[in-house]
């Protein structure tokens, strides 16, 4: 920006050639919106970390331009997205934003970005929406859609002869279109969703509503929770006596980056998501030694979208050479790529969101072992999407 602006005074000289160069060679700003406190914290820890992964294999460039970093912390505070957002978009002139974990807040995002054509890619937040009416050409996931993994479960449910389930979860967008997705799903083959219970986000006072279920006696339940609130709700079932005596299902973020926590209670646990231990491939193999060495831990999903979410940036960047002004070229080269994710290689669906392979999870000690392929390339129906 700074060059820019001073080359501009120089208008009729022969320097002004060199404007586009040297205006590339500016750092590409990089907004980084995520959650570093409350229930969420971890989980935007975990994105930052794999998408500053990506880039330090880079060299520390995309499309020719080093990356300069203005982080926000989001909170998971819905109330406070437009003037966070806004705030990188107008007064820190941010290229591009990454953000965030919470599907609420991702919305708020996704406008903003619409509205100012901002380059976006959304490297959690599940929202639904996101990739459906507000969907944009300048908006991408690297990540899910809240219906893809809970469809995948509402299948698993059914097929493993649950005839009705309870689900347990916050009320926000997250919550609600999860239990949508397994509800779909479930219902389509013969189950039937008896009870639905909500506790407000980002609230962990589960005991009066687990008596409910202790005395509906359901044959199975299902639930969305993440981060802090997963560790709870997962320690609270096994201590409420319900883990032997009513199947637990989940997303798998109720088991993702929360198993030193969750310990005893987690195990055996079943859950679907687009990500697993014990893939073994070449690819993951590599990104997990990796991602241990930079940080002393093993990755999570969350890290690995992180990771994609830079991956998928470099693929436009790259295509323009760091113009990040031809936003059309951009949208294109990621619109066609092929993403080679450690979770495996995916694509982008015509809303902008991953067609990927949504795995069967079961815990044992502290990994998520895959245990299958619960639906092969689902893409999300991208209900309202006019692009
Ligand atoms: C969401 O709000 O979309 C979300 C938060 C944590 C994990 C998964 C989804």
């Amino acid at each position: 920006m700074r060059i820019r602006h001073g080359l501009a005074t120089l208008a009729c000289t022969p320097l002004l050639l060199a404007a586009p160069a040297l205006a590339q060679g500016d750092a590409l700003k990089v907004g980084l919106m995520l959650p570093f406190t409350g229930t969420y914290a971890a989980l935007g820890t975990a994105i930052e970390n794999g998408f500053k992964l990506y880039i330090d294999e880079q060299g520390g460039k995309l499309g020719g331009r080093d990356i300069q970093y203005v982080k926000v912390d989001d909170e998971s505070d819905p109330s406070k997205a437009t003037d966070n957002v806004n705030r990188l978009i107008k007064r820190d002139n941010v290229d591009v934003l990454i953000g965030t974990v919470h599907s609420g807040v991702a919305m708020a995002m996704a406008r903003a970005a619409r509205q100012s054509n901002t380059l976006m890619i959304v490297p959690n937040a599940g929202a639904d929406a996101v990739t459906g009416p507000l969907c944009a050409p300048n908006v991408f996931r690297s990540s899910f859609s809240n219906w893809q993994p809970a469809y995948a479960m509402g299948e698993v449910a059914a097929r493993n002869g649950h005839k009705n389930a309870i689900t347990i979860t916050w009320k926000y967008a997250a919550g609600e279109e999860s239990v949508n997705g397994f509800k779909e799903a479930f219902e389509k083959n013969g189950g039937k969703v008896v009870r639905e219970l909500f506790v407000p986000f980002p609230n962990v006072e589960f005991q009066a509503l687990l008596t409910e279920i202790a005395a509906a006696r359901p044959d199975a339940v299902y639930t969305f929770f993440a981060g802090g609130g997963a560790v709870k709700f997962v320690r609270d079932y096994a201590a409420a006596g319900l883990k032997d005596s009513i199947p637990l299902y989940g997303a798998g973020f109720l088991t993702d980056g929360t198993l030193e926590a969750q310990g005893e209670a987690a195990q055996g646990l079943t859950t679907t998501l687009h990500y697993a231990d014990g893939l073994d491939t070449a690819r993951d193999n590599a990104f997990r030694s990796a991602y241990a060495k930079a940080f002393g831990m093993q990755p999570d999903v969350y890290a690995v979208q992180g990771y994609d979410a830079a991956q998928m940036l470099a693929v436009g960047l790259q295509a323009v050479a760091g113009d990040v002004t031809k936003k059309g070229e951009i949208a294109a080269a990621i619109r066609s790529a092929t993403i080679d994710s450690p979770r495996g290689a995916f694509t982008v669906s015509r809303a902008h969101n991953p067609v990927q392979d949504i795995y069967l999870r079961k815990v044992e000690g502290t990994g998520n072992k895959v245990a299958g392929v619960a639906i092969k390339a689902l893409a999300d129906p991208a209900r309202g999407c006019k692009m």
